[in-house]
């Protein structure tokens, strides 16, 4: 046995997993956890006394440095990952999106070119797959092989939209080579109509956003998703739910066994649909596709996680720059889709899900951290277990943070959040054993984070 002083000891905090709850000290050899036990020596020792000590969680649906157009998501890999690991995110899931004719092997490589030595945390990349011709598909295996086994559909969005073949001769590739869809639901053909009506009537404002893109119709893709998906024999997971309507569907579809997976976001979760009707165009913040819902929605969203019909809390982070949003004035579909969140996800979970009685602690872990590491294929996260990676957070639950955009570090000039005082907040981010956040300063690297390989298992 090994005698010599871990590197970094985690002593005395309160070890929440996907499982269990218990006391006890963690020590980190290098980059891996090396031993969970009573009175370890460390070279340096960090008290945990009072703390929650959790998986560094994994954010498996970002969108840093998103091109739409001429404009740009403003958080890029640096400032948008170093927000995460103030928030006591450790890797993360961003995209690859190949413009129209580009290899997606080339695609890759710019986008892993964009990252390097700027990403702070670890990073991995799910495929949008907009073109589904023969040749686009024989390259998907070769995709797997360099560690992208996850693919993107789109049941929305002009150019990116896959009509009903299209999105099955894609779930049937995915599923012969055993990979895994993440679909975005919505009915576009539908949304197209009620934009260009909505509009027609001089219905220009953002309150009209969530009355163009009904909760109904994102029921209904999603229902027709699964069918395809079964008779394709895909796994496949519904990203951004929003609303009841696919939390029944999902239920439905897992009932019966299938291999269907739900992931939401703390902006469904939190905030409800009222936010559009905001004076001044201030509703323009909260435009993200599908929209924010009712109280009913958010109620069986939480539930839902509670139950296990789904899966996986993410933050679809995808901040614009106010002027950027102020585009739409005049017309709401033209307000860029999407908002920041990749800093709050783990507080705002634990203050209106563990702390409000909604989750138990262990599920808050399960679905912030180890269910999506498990279901996205990224190999020793997500978990305190030893040999995994030393991606540990000691989150203060006493420790109190308004959400204001003055407080957090993305790169955007607004907060979703902006009235929301939460209670629980990390003290520290540890990824691969280096101390990145401590008391709410950056002290890791720029550079640090890495590509990380996937794999299904
Ligand atoms: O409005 C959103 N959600 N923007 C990000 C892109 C997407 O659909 O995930
Ligand atoms: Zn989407
Ligand atoms: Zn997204």
């Amino acid at each position: 046995m090994n005698m010599e002083p871990f590197d970094l000891v985690i002593a005395n905090g309160q070890i929440v997993t996907a499982a269990d709850t218990y006391t006890a000290d963690i020590g980190v050899r290098g980059e891996k956890i090396a031993c969970i036990g009573r009175g370890l020596r460390g070279r340096r020792t960090i008290d945990a006394s009072g703390c929650l000590v959790i998986p560094g969680a994994v954010d498996v649906h970002v969108h840093l440095q998103m091109p739409l157009g001429d404009i740009t998501s403003s958080d890029d890999w640096r400032s948008g990952t170093m927000a995460a690991a103030h928030g006591g995110t450790t890797s993360i899931v961003d995209f690859v999106d190949p413009l129209p004719g580009q290899p997606p092997l080339q695609a890759l490589e710019e986008r892993l070119a964009e990252a390097e030595g700027q990403a702070c945390i670890d990073y991995g990349l799910h495929m949008v797959l907009s073109d589904v011709s023969g040749k686009t598909l024989a390259q998907l295996s070769r995709m797997i092989d360099v560690g992208i086994p996850t693919f993107k559909l789109f049941m929305a969005y002009e150019g990116k939209c896959l009509t009903d073949d299209q999105l099955y001769l894609a779930l049937r590739e995915i599923a012969r080579l055993g990979a895994l869809a993440l679909i975005h639901a919505e009915n576009y053909p539908i949304i197209r109509l009620f934009v260009r009506e909505l509009l027609a009537e001089g219905k220009t404002e953002p309150r009209w956003h969530p009355r163009s893109r009904p909760a109904i119709m994102e029921g209904e893709a999603t229902g027709r998703l699964i069918a395809l998906a079964e008779m394709a024999g895909a796994h496949a997971c519904i990203a951004h739910i929003s609303c009841a309507a696919v939390v029944c569907q999902i239920r439905a579809a897992r009932a019966r066994g299938l291999p269907i997976y739900g992931e939401t976001c703390p902006q469904y979760l939190v905030l409800t649909q009222d936010v559009y009707e905001r004076p001044d165009f201030e509703g323009a913040r909260y435009v993200c596709s599908p929209p924010l819902r009712a109280e009913e929605d958010q109620a069986a969203l939480w539930k839902a996680l509670a139950d296990g019909t789904l899966q996986v809390i993410s933050t679809d982070h995808c901040p614009w720059w106010w002027q950027d949003k102020e585009r739409g004035r005049g017309d709401f579909s033209r307000i860029p889709g999407g908002v920041p969140g990749i800093e709050t996800r783990l507080s705002l979970t634990y203050h209106f899900g563990v702390r409000a009685g909604r989750l138990t602690p262990q599920q808050w872990v399960n679905l912030c951290c180890t269910r999506p590491a498990e279901l996205f294929g990224l190999p020793g996260k997500g978990k305190i277990q030893v040999g995994a990676d030393a991606d540990i957070v000691i989150f203060d639950p006493e420790r109190v943070m308004p959400l204001t955009a003055e407080r957090l570090h993305s790169q955007v000039d607004y907060s979703i959040y902006e009235d929301i005082t939460v209670r629980g907040w990390p003290r520290a981010t540890i990824s691969r054993g280096r101390v990145l956040v401590e008391d709410g300063r950056f002290i890791g690297l720029v550079g640090h984070g890495r590509f990380i390989r996937r794999r299904l298992v």
